[in-house]
């Protein structure tokens, strides 16, 4: 059975069409049937169109509280049959509504080695620290920012003579193989 899966992004959206493709690819047993997005004019909503992926995209400030626009995107996720949540710069903490709807069953990328550098501008932050090397996480959501039971880390190395670009350019890169390879182990499970 093809895993039913929704990404929930508010950005660029690299991820999700990496994620997409290796599911075209038939790489992911699984299928993005859903990308949720806070941010209407986001390029991951053209992304998600062009591969005619269907669209739910919600203004947080037309609700009264995470809690009710939390109830709509579950109204689009139950209405789906979608079993897995896959976050891949989606700006928002996750309430409780869908923590208690989908437990064990979100997870989210980040470009650092956590507890290293959570929240916002993790690379550049390592990068103007002098650290020799940073990485991507992958891991469970919970109630937290960037917090949660860890799935997987990969080290990458910054070296002499990268710029910011360059090495966010290496992490992107990372980012894509390694939430391919965790979705593609997670379908199979
Ligand atoms: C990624 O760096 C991800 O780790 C972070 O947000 C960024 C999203 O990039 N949570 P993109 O929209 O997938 O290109």
């Amino acid at each position: 059975m093809m895993r039913k899966i929704a990404v929930f992004a508010s950005g660029t959206g690299s991820n999700f069409h990496a994620i997409a493709k290796a599911c075209e690819e038939g790489v992911i047993n699984g299928q993005i049937s859903l990308l949720v997005c806070d941010q209407p004019e986001a390029k991951v909503v053209a992304k998600a169109k062009n591969m005619k992926i269907e669209v739910f995209t919600f203004l947080a400030k037309e609700y009264e509280d995470r809690a009710s626009y939390e109830e709509d995107i579950l109204t689009q996720l139950r209405g789906r049959g979608i079993e897995l949540l896959v976050l891949a710069g989606y700006m928002r903490l996750v309430g409780s509504t869908l923590l208690e709807a989908y437990p064990n069953k979100i997870i989210n990328i980040h470009p650092s080695l956590l507890p290293a550098y959570p929240g916002l501008n993790s690379i550049k932050r390592a990068f103007g620290e002098g650290e020799s090397e940073t990485g991507v996480t992958v891991h469970y959501v919970d109630r937290g920012m960037d917090t949660g039971p860890m799935i997987v880390q990969r080290t990458v190395k910054i070296q002499e003579g990268d710029t910011l670009e360059i090495l966010e350019e290496r992490m992107h890169q990372i980012e894509h193989e390694l939430y391919v390879e965790v979705l593609k182990e997670l379908c199979e499970e």
